[in-house]
This record gives C-alpha cells, sequence and structure tokens, in this order.
C-alpha cells in the first residue's frame, strides 16, 4: 500500500544520510524533527488558499500542541486558532492566544467552570449540538454579563457529534435565541468521514459535500430570520474542496502543517510535503533482515490509519532505506530490511510516521532543523492536555 521512500525522487528526500549522522550526534533518541522550511511552506500554501478563497483561516492546534508553531500560523495570516480540550485552550490563552474556538461539546460541570475563567479573559466560542448543552453551561453562565459565543455543529457525514436534521438545527437555533447569555455565532462541520475515502475523487466529493451541507443549513437559518457570522468546515483532506464553497467563510484544518504517512496514503500530500519526522537509533540487528530501533509504541504510535478503510503495511517509513515497520512494542520497534542493508548498530534511522498529530503528543519538545541544519527547539507546550 505505501510505496518505499527511500525510492522516492531525492527532492522528497528531507535530508541527506550525511546531514541525518552529523545531526544525530547532536540529537539523542528518540527525538521529534521538523524540516522547518517545509513546515513554513505548509503554512504559507493553506494560508494562500483561505486568501484565495476568501476565508479566515483558523487551524487546529491538536495537531501540534505548541503555542509556538500556532503563532506562527498566526503571523503568517490565521485569525484564531481551534482546538479540541479546554486544556488546549488554556496553555495557548496562558500563551497569549486570545482568540480560541473549542470545536467540541462541554458537559463536565469542571470544564463548565475552566470555560468561564477562559471567557472572562478572553474570546472563547464553544460548540454545541443539543439543547441539554445549554442546561447544563445555565446556571454558571447566566449571571455573565459577556454573552457566550457559541457554533452549531453540524453532521455532514462523518456520524460523530452534530445536528442531524433542519429540524434539530433550528430548533436548537431558536433555543440559543432565547438565553441572552448566548450568542449563535455560527455554524461548523467537520467531513473526518473523508479518511476512510477510496480515491482522491471520493475525497473531493466529500469536501464538496462539506460546503454544501453548512451553506444550506446557513441558509436555513436565513429563512427564520437568524444571521451567522461563521461558516466553518474543515479537515486536511477536503479543504481543497470545501473552501470553494461561497457561503463558506472559515477553514479550519490541522494536520496539513506536518503532513503524514496517512495523507500520503490518501493522496492528500506529496512525499515532498511531510515535515515531522521521528529519529531513531538502531540498537540491535539480531538477523541480517531485522533490525531493531529505540523508537516504539511510545515514540511512533499504533496508529495504521484508525478511520481510514486501508491499513498502512507498518507502523511508519524509514526514509533513507528500504524496509517497513512490522511490529512496535512500547519501547522497541522492529522493521524489516532488505539483508544487504548497510545498517549497523549506533546507526540513525529517520522514520516518517502515519499519523503525526499522534506522535507530537507523545514528545515534550521539537527540534526545529532548519535549511542550515542548525537546530532549534520547542515545546509541545499543550501534550498530554486531554482534560
Ligand atoms: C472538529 C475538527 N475540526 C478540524 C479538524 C482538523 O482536521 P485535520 O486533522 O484533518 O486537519 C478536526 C480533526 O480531528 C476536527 O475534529
Amino acid at each position: 500500500m505505501v510505496p518505499d521512500y527511500s525510492k522516492f525522487p531525492p527532492e522528497h528526500i528531507p535530508i541527506s544520510l550525511e546531514a541525518l549522522q552529523k545531526l544525530h550526534r547532536q540529537i539523542d533518541t528518540p527525538a521529534v524533527l521538523i524540516i522547518e522550511e517545509r513546515m513554513q511552506k505548509n503554512i504559507r500554501s493553506i494560508q494562500a488558499l483561505a486568501n484565495k478563497t476568501k476565508c479566515r483561516l483558523r487551524p487546529h492546534i491538536k495537531t501540534h500542541k505548541s503555542a509556538e508553531l500556532a503563532k506562527r500560523q498566526l503571523k503568517a495570516g490565521a485569525v484564531g486558532i481551534t482546538v479540541a480540550k479546554l486544556g488546549e485552550a488554556e496553555v495557548m490563552q496562558q500563551a497569549g492566544i486570545h482568540d480560541i474556538f473549542v470545536a467540541n461539546q462541554i458537559a463536565h460541570p469542571h470544564k463548565i467552570r475552566r470555560l468561564l475563567k477562559l471567557h472572562r479573559k478572553g474570546r472563547v466560542i464553544i460548540g454545541l449540538d443539543h439543547p441539554r448543552q445549554i442546561d447544563l453551561l445555565r446556571p454558571v453562565f447566566t449571571q455573565n454579563n459577556k454573552p457566550l459565543e457559541v457554533r452549531i455543529e453540524i453532521d455532514s457525514g462523518l456520524k460523530r457529534c452534530g445536528v442531524q436534521s433542519k429540524e434539530a438545527l433550528l430548533g436548537l437555533a431558536n433555543r440559543i435565541t432565547r438565553e441572552p447569555w448566548l450568542k449563535l455565532e455560527g455554524i461548523f462541520t467537520h467531513a473526518g468521514q473523508a479518511y476512510g475515502a477510496a480515491s482522491p475523487e471520493a475525497i473531493a466529493h466529500i469536501g464538496k459535500e462539506e460546503g454544501r451541507i453548512v451553506a444550506e443549513a446557513k441558509g436555513w437559518l436565513e429563512e427564520v430570520g437568524l444571521q451567522i457570522e461563521t461558516v466553518s468546515v474543515g479537515s486536511t483532506p477536503t479543504v481543497n474542496y470545501s473552501a470553494q464553497n461561497e457561503q463558506v467563510n472559515e477553514i479550519r484544518p490541522g494536520n496539513y502543517i506536518f503532513y503524514d504517512g496517512i495523507q500520503m496514503a490518501l493522496g492528500v500530500c506529496r512525499p515532498g510535503q511531510c515535515a515531522l519526522f521521528v529519529l531513531a537509533t538502531v540498537i540491535s540487528r539480531p538477523v541480517p533482515d531485522r533490525i531493531v530501533i529505540d523508537a516504539g509504541s511510545k515514540a511512533l504510535n499504533l496508529d495504521r490509519g484508525a478511520h481510514a478503510r486501508f491499513i498502512l503495511n507498518g507502523y511508519g517509513m524509514p526514509v533513507h532505506h528500504s524496509g517497513f515497520l512490522s511490529g512496535l512494542s512500547e519501547e522497541h520497534g522492529v522493521i524489516q530490511i532488505p539483508p544487504n542493508t548497510s545498517l549497523r548498530i549506533g546507526d540513525p534511522l529517520l522514520i516518517l510516521p502515519n499519523h503525526a498529530c499522534a506522535v507530537a503528543n507523545l514528545y515534550e519538545k521539537y527540534y526545529l532543523v532548519d535549511a542550515n541544519l542548525q537546530i532549534g527547539e520547542t515545546s509541545v507546550t499543550a501534550r498530554g492536555r486531554s482534560q
């Protein structure tokens, strides 16, 4: 299913083997390397898509969980950020980011109190898809004089959260407008089912549908006299298509900042766009056709395409050598290699992970490698903030 990375034309290889050996002498492993030029290019190109389609870009930062990288996205033109968790929002607000959309439903009493604190300090918008969420928020928010901005989530086919019908949408919108402490700011959807699409054409279709469905929902709200500011869509696979809809005015892709093996397998990116890699060390070669590296499931994650219809044939792709990651235990990665491969114990191995977002959350810091091989470091500020 996934091709041999080492056989791609040289321009796709992020760093030469000699340069990798030099870096490996300076960086203990396992470690996450970010090829800075590629990441900056990814940031610029989705910003350019947003500008061209007259959409605001509000990237989902659950991919990188880094205040520094979020600030780079904002500097390039993003209007704010999207998060999945209040813990992420708290870290980002603390770092000085004050326009945050929590694309999630809030239902725990602790979270409701934490949300109020965030709301008092800066702009925080949350998602709703059921009147019960309003009832849970009311006791804490009703006395507050600054209205809480909310967006109604619409299910455009993912079958996760989101209202399921026109009646449910209008009923919830009506409830929101009757609460003076709430403001209906917009609607949003996430067509994550694109990760299970069978072909690039199927992804295009899902993306167009994602845009059409929210545009239609906006029309239904207008029919009953409700104007909203934001019609928000977004996933990395679909954004090129959903952003084309004229009613859509905000996009929220996340993974595009790094891309990864899953995006490559889906045909969403080229290998030369992948920006995040795991640097590991060969620690054993018990037989000629098997090496073991010091990166296991706690460094690479077990995701082989969680939502995808395909399963990747390994847990990541070695960049400079043929072979595939056939097994991971917690701290060991097992790689089948051709027996004539020159790799020795102590050598570096660079791996393209299957799912960059899941890998980022496993590390405390990123090593940013610039074009001159200078190494910068930045912390994965919100890693593990899953509450
Ligand atoms: C609500 C929501 N918006 C946006 C995104 C970003 O999608 P992607 O990771 O495909 O870029 C996600 C990802 O899970 C999401 O759940």
